[in-house]
């Protein structure tokens, strides 16, 4: 029988990119920061990697990203103000933000050259091992977290493993697109995968959605690839060299993801967060009934 394979210790979360499209609200603070009900996206983002048995949190940053930083540092002053009043349960939600059996990372891109670029830059510290890469504007709610679905179709069948999902014809120019061959219900084995294809020239409409498991392979392919589609050094065409050498599998994953690098996905996982909230959700409800129905009435 062959060996197990060892568990995925590091994820890498890009965190460089501007997030223009949220202006102004991100001209001081990071995109990742924008809250969804009480928790910020890359915290949403650290729990489901944690939730996947990682232990090596590795943040590449840009300008304008310290908040991210002090975000999942302790905050002693807070920490003791929080007890002295005696509100014990909000002290444990920010004890608890990071366990401390996991390591933060922080890696600076020194320049805005792409995800694939920024990937490149986690290298020496994610070393000889797979890793996941988890970009935290897609939002992905699941009955399993969605890297710990990935870790297991990796523990199956080795290669990479990419979290996919179908989208309209229209949309394939916002996503990676893969062509495959099945393998099993969820699982297939990817041939092609091409960036942001012209709707008439998708090989398919399967798109990859933010999350990776990916050999450190990646990293040959990553180094040799030139900048590719918008001047950046692509991510997608790392994993298409990769393809090249080793199996890289897609992985239609269960859960719904919120596209939160729009307004509007950022806006539906919002009001789908509030309503699932255990505190609020009932009441929140009643708020967007009424909200609703006063609508309908005017219009
Ligand atoms: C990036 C990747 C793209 C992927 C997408 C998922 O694009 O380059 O292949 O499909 O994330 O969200 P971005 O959204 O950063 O333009």
């Amino acid at each position: 029988m062959p060996a197990p394979r060892p568990p995925i210790r590091t994820a890498v979360f890009p965190v460089a990119g501007r997030g223009t499209r949220f202006l102004p609200a991100t001209k001081a603070s990071p995109k990742e920061m924008l809250p969804v009900v009480d928790k910020p996206l890359i915290q949403y983002a650290v729990e489901e990697a944690l939730a996947a048995g990682v232990s090596r949190l590795v943040f590449v940053t840009g300008s304008s990203k310290r908040a991210i930083e002090d975000h999942f540092d302790s905050a002693p002053e807070l920490e003791a103000a929080l007890a002295e009043q005696g509100k014990t349960e909000l002290l444990e939600s920010l004890r608890s933000i990071v366990p401390g059996s996991a390591t933060c990372v922080y890696i600076r891109q020194p320049a805005p050259l792409g995800l694939g670029h920024a990937v490149l830059c986690a290298q020496p510290v994610v070393g000889d091992e797979p890793f996941f890469i988890h970009l935290a504007d897609d939002l992905i709610d699941a009955p399993v977290p969605c890297l710990k679905q990935m870790a297991e179709v990796y523990a199956r069948h080795g290669g990479s493993v990419l979290a996919v999902q179908t989208v309209a014809r229209s949309e394939t120019d916002k996503y990676g697109i893969v062509a495959t061959d099945p393998v099993s219900e969820r699982v297939s084995r990817i041939r092609r995968i091409v960036e942001k294809p012209k709707p008439d020239q998708a090989p398919s409409t399967q798109a990859v959605v933010g999350r990776y498991l990916l050999s450190p392979r990646v990293f040959d392919g990553l180094a040799r690839v030139g900048r590719g589609a918008g001047g950046e050094i692509q991510l997608t065409d790392g994993i298409a060299a990769l393809l090249a050498e080793e199996p890289v599998f897609a992985y239609a994953f269960e859960g719904r993801r919120y596209d939160c690098g729009s307004k509007l996905g950022y806006l539906e996982a919002t009001v789908e967060y509030g309503l699932n909230h255990p505190q609020l959700g009932d009441a929140f409800a009643t708020i967007l009934a009424r909200l609703l129905a006063d609508r309908l009435r005017r219009s």
